[in-house]
């Protein structure tokens, strides 16, 4: 049964345990067409599991997903049809060249006798492994590799690409290459792609979706993920005084939260929705001391996945 046209990936409720050991936590998040999505998250916090059972590698404990209308469970071939999975651990055959390997991975995906020749040559031009067509797999570099493993995910031309960790383990050139190579496959396709690095998923994501052990922590577009924690504000500022005191003094002050001092700055965190820049201005002048400089802060994306994945913590 088909449901759903938007909705190219829908998860309800879904929960994995591994023995005892709650590895996903009741998630439910949908992924649209043509969306590309940033499965983010530290070690340990579901990712894999997840992908696993979305692409049917893996039963559920508890829950439901469905993949380009398809449920994974009553309806996996038809589901797995319109996916490619790029795994962490790729089983890929060091003893076979490039050729053979697509060749041998458009087979298993049933792919039309006469089409496999012509698929083999777009997918080795997408991913430009044109030079390695003919090299054993084991002689590749990691890099080049990884391009192998995308190449066999896109064989069959699915709707849908799960693609774990992709650029983990490769060097900055190859991560750039890779990189490129998802935004321009994502042009045409859905895709979840998971990763712990942050910048990663500003550079080739257009949402996000961010777990921490099993649980959805926040569920944003790239630019709005920072209105997510409760508007609060940081500010930097830097004083010509004894430094012990002047941190004693800002943090009486009404609205801050925490005073730390770093490379010669204070940086001051306020409480959400106050903005106490006035009040430290008094404070520093009333000290008799010098306000030399202040400023506010962005709050990085690292600093947003920190404070995230910290709270979820602590609420457990
Ligand atoms: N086959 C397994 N048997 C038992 N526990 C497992 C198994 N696979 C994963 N786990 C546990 O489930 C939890 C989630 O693991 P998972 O591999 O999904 O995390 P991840 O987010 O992909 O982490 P990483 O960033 O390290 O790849 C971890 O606590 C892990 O130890
Ligand atoms: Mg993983």
């Amino acid at each position: 049964m088909k449901v759903g046209t938007r909705e190219v990936i829908r998860v309800e409720n879904l929960t994995k345990y591994y023995g005892k050991r709650l590895a996903v936590d009741n998630i439910s998040f949908n992924v649209e067409r043509g969306e590309v999505v940033g499965f983010l998250g530290p070690n340990a916090a579901g990712k894999t599991t997840t992908m696993r059972i979305l692409t049917g590698f893996l039963a559920p404990t508890r829950g439901d997903v469905w993949v380009a209308g398809y449920n994974i469970i009553s309806h996996s071939l038809e589901a797995r049809q319109h996916i490619g999975y790029f795994p962490e651990a790729m089983p890929l055959y060091r003893d076979m060249t490039v050729r053979s390997y697509l060749d041998f991975s458009s087979r298993l995906r049933g792919l039309d006798k006469n089409r496999i020749k012509t698929r083999i040559e777009e997918v080795v031009d997408i991913c430009h492994l044109e030079e390695y067509i003919d090299v054993l797999i084991g002689k590749l570099s990691k890099g080049f590799r990884q391009r192998v493993g995308v190449a066999q995910a896109i064989i069959h031309e699915p709707e849908v690409l799960i693609l774990d960790e992709p650029t983990i383990g490769i060097d900055p050139i190859q991560v750039a290459m890779t990189r490129q190579l998802i935004k321009e496959l994502g042009k045409e396709r859905t895709i979840l792609l998971s990763t712990h690095i942050l910048s990663e998923v500003s550079m080739t994501c257009e949402r996000v979706i961010i777990i921490n052990e099993g649980r959805i922590v926040a569920e944003d577009r790239i630019e709005n993920l920072s209105s997510l924690i409760s508007g609060s504000k940081r500010i930097r500022l830097e004083v010509e005084g004894p430094s012990g005191k002047v941190a004693e003094r800002l943090r009486q002050i009404e609205g801050i939260l925490q005073v730390s001092y770093e490379d010669s700055h204070y940086i001051v965190e306020c409480s959400a929705g106050q903005d106490p820049r006035g009040k430290i201005m008094e404070t520093i002048v009333q000290g008799g001391w010098t306000l030399l400089s202040l400023e506010s802060i962005e709050m990085s994306l690292e600093d947003i996945f920190l404070k995230l994945t910290t709270e979820g913590e602590t609420s457990q």
